[in-house]
């Protein structure tokens, strides 16, 4: 006789749906974006097919379409000429350059819209790293990037952005972004902080698309050794000390276990970024007939809730929320 049969909870779609542990929610996702120089310029990123690089005006219809779906918070990234690029990362200061001028437009037209800004060097740096690189050494410069980052960060806020989002793995710099915020009286800009952001290979597709991969090394002095969870914990606490709101895990898919162990040993919210290579591979799967392109994203999608994530960034944003309108 079998007196539990676990099978008798997944009989009916009724009630498998009442014992469902975790939804998805369009609340959850964050859409990031690119942008690029010029007027009605709509490049497709070959490595993620579906994701492109918009001009500015562009840009705007994108996250139109984004916000009628629902989605009410994106990350806009730049796409900078070489030109543009420099050992200081200059162009991030400047008030008329790309990225400043857009989160200023993103924001006048959209007030209601959630924007993210991306905080490291790497868009405008000639070296292709997230921090200042030593002449001498090849070293990243840990300190003197975090001036670097707080200006950068204390623009951003000035252009109107709600969440700072430094991507760059600096010791230090959640706790330097939070003192310059406060200083400049920016007392209710979020800081979600890529807190566990790991050296991973995942990132091709999006370095692709920003033409920012390093020129020379690699990015393991700064950011994480995939092997490594509990030095996540302590990258968790530090943030959180910091002055960060929310904490973000990246990659995401094979990190899972992270933001489970984040999100049960800390405080705050867990955001998880569900990163370009992770898109690609189903989309290219997906192109080959080998996966059912629909299926496998809500179940992704699905797999990082469970874990624990409060919030996803994911390029699937958009086919997800034309899911979400689609069922309702
Ligand atoms: C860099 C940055 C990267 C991503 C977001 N910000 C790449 C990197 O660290 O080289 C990757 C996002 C993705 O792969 O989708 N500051």
């Amino acid at each position: 006789m079998i007196l539990n049969r676990p099978r008798r909870n997944r009989s009916h779609e009724v009630i498998r749906s009442m014992v469902r542990e975790n939804r998805l929610d369009l609340s959850d996702l964050l859409a990031p974006l690119f942008v690029l120089e010029g007027e009605n310029k709509k490049i497709e990123i070959t490595s993620m097919p579906g994701q492109y690089r918009f001009s500015l005006d562009l840009l705007l219809e994108e996250i139109k379409e984004l916000y009628e779906l629902g989605i009410r918070s994106v990350a806009i990234f730049p796409a900078l000429e070489e030109s543009r690029k420099d050992k200081w990362a200059k162009e991030s200061l400047n008030t008329d350059g790309l990225y400043l001028t857009t989160l200023k437009e993103v924001k006048k037209i959209f007030p209601e819209l959630i924007v993210m800004s991306d905080v490291a060097m790497d868009p405008y740096s000639s070296d292709g790293h997230d921090g200042l690189v030593c002449d001498d050494t090849g070293e990243i410069l840990n300190d003197e990037t975090l001036s670097i980052l707080t200006e950068m960060s204390i623009a951003q806020a000035k252009a109107g952005a709600d969440i700072i989002g430094p991507s760059d793995m600096m010791d230090g710099r959640v706790r330097a972004i939070r003192e310059g915020l406060e200083r400049e009286n920016y007392k209710n800009t979020l800081i979600m902080s890529y807190t566990a952001k790991y050296a991973s290979h995942f990132y091709g597709p999006f370095r692709d698309a920003l033409d920012s991969a390093p020129k020379k090394g690699d990015k393991k002095t700064y950011q994480m050794d995939y092997a490594n969870s509990r030095e996540a914990l302590r990258e968790a606490q530090l943030d959180t000390e910091e002055g960060a709101d929310i904490l973000m895990v990246k990659p995401g898919l094979a990190y899972l276990d992270i933001i489970s162990e984040l999100k049960k040993k800390g405080q705050l919210p867990i955001a998880a970024y569900n990163v370009s290579g992770e898109y690609a591979m189903i989309k290219a799967a997906a192109e080959k007939g080998w996966l059912d392109e629909q299926k496998v994203m809500v179940e992704m999608l699905t797999s990082f809730k469970r874990a624990g994530s409060d919030i996803i960034l994911t390029y699937f944003a958009k086919d997800m929320a034309r899911l979400f309108r689609e069922k309702i």
